[in-house]
């Protein structure tokens, strides 16, 4: 028989340049522990506990039967692009048309689109840290270079304009905004968006505003950038299905942005996906058009179970944290363990089997700092505060 050849893997430059979200190996490594018999309590993936609400999955039930199995246009059905410009007409207070809307299989691909889109090497890309971690990532895949504006806990997670202000240079092409913020639970205030707006002045920079946890707000209302006087044109703007409606299985996104870039976003989408799945954008449709009465439902739940564990936590040695605007995360300080942010989250997760991630792995200035989803129940969240509070009696 022929020795078996060893093909070495070439794998082209650029992909060490790629990074990666630690929820989805965290939540690996702890499937595993559960498969050798550990009782684990999630708190590690940003993804709502709720199934998709009933009227979205008949919806999408429907479409599969009246055979939406095909593929459809690019930048996504007419009737789904209309229906998101006339949603984000109406919540952002701006003029959207059908054909600035491009509709992608998630929020994620417009991260990966607009900067492959319009940052190149040499190219700075200022983007919030700690943050969602693929925003670095991807920046550093398109060659160009990560510019981090640090979020401060002192101004509850928001950032010092004048900071920002000062790492604008000529070849700053993007900013990137998230609110409500991921990890932080932070929410920029209408007043900081126009102090941003400021500081950018009429140069031509552009704004990836990504705003997937827009209806997810426990205080004051969402605003965008996009609202602002002057920005529209600058600005996309990227929101989805998946955290709204849980619908994060489904894939589907959108970015809203100006035609021409839209045409350049739907060519990228044409090369790589081809289109988002038919049905899951005619159960989208559904999703914006039908009763929104869920959408409330999951926010009331997701604040009350913010309030219980933020409580919780204030109440555990060497943890203090404030208490998030948006979104379904908190995001602990625990400085005051002694412990560095990774050892402590391997530690909870192998010792007492409570899964958060460690703030580090949202950027360098997230060291110091866990994160925890509240997308699990309250009995599950009461039994995690019981563990890791065991956990700090016995080790702090
Ligand atoms: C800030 C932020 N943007 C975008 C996404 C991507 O969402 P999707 O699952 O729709 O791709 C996430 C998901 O965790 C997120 O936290």
């Amino acid at each position: 028989m022929d020795k078996a050849i060893q093909y070495e893997l070439h794998l082209a430059q650029r992909m060490s340049r790629l990074g990666t979200e630690t929820a989805f190996e965290v939540l690996n490594k702890a499937r595993a522990l559960e498969r050798s018999g550990k009782n684990i309590i999630h708190l590690e993936i940003g993804e709502p506990d709720f199934d998709t609400p009933a009227n979205i999955v008949e919806a999408g039930i429907d479409a599969l039967r009246e055979g939406w199995t095909h593929y459809g246009p690019s930048a996504g059905l007419p009737e789904l692009r209309q229906a998101i410009a006339e949603d984000v007409s109406r919540s952002r207070g701006v003029k959207v048309a059908s054909d600035e809307v491009v509709v992608v299989p998630g929020g994620k691909p417009i991260i990966f689109f607009t900067i492959l889109a319009l940052a190149e090497a040499g190219d700075e890309v200022i983007y919030p840290n700690p943050g969602f971690p693929i925003y670095e990532s991807m920046i550093h895949y398109a060659g160009a270079r990560p510019v981090p504006i640090r979020l401060r806990e002192e101004k509850d997670f928001g950032f010092d304009v004048d900071e920002m202000a000062s790492l604008i240079t000529d070849r700053t092409r993007l900013i990137i905004l998230n609110s409500p913020q991921n990890p932080t639970g932070g929410v920029l205030g209408k007043q900081d968006f126009h102090d941003i707006a400021a500081a950018i002045g009429d140069r031509n920079i552009m704004v990836l505003s990504d705003e997937i946890y827009s209806r997810l707000i426990f205080e004051g209302e969402h605003y965008s950038i996009m609202s602002v006087p002057g920005f529209q044109e600058r600005t996309i703007l990227l929101d989805g299905f998946s955290k709204t409606y849980a619908m994060t299985g489904w894939r589907m996104g959108y970015g809203v942005m100006r035609p021409d870039l839209a045409a350049h976003i739907t060519r990228l989408m044409t090369n790589s996906n081809s289109c988002t799945a038919s049905f899951t954008q005619v159960a989208g449709i559904e999703a914006i058009r039908g009763d929104q009465s869920s959408v409330d439902r999951m926010r009331a739940e997701f604040q009350g179970r913010r309030d219980v564990f933020v409580a919780g936590l204030n109440r555990i040695k060497g943890f203090s944290c404030r208490m998030p605007k948006g979104a379904f995360y908190v995001f602990p300080n625990i400085t005051k363990t002694g412990w560095k942010s990774k050892p402590l989250a391997d530690a909870l997760l192998e010792e007492v089997g409570v899964a958060g991630l460690s703030g580090a792995s949202f950027g360098e200035f997230g060291e110091g700092y866990l994160r925890f989803s509240v997308a699990n129940s309250l009995e599950n969240l009461n039994q995690a505060l019981d563990r890791i509070d065991a956990w700090t009696r016995k080790n702090l």
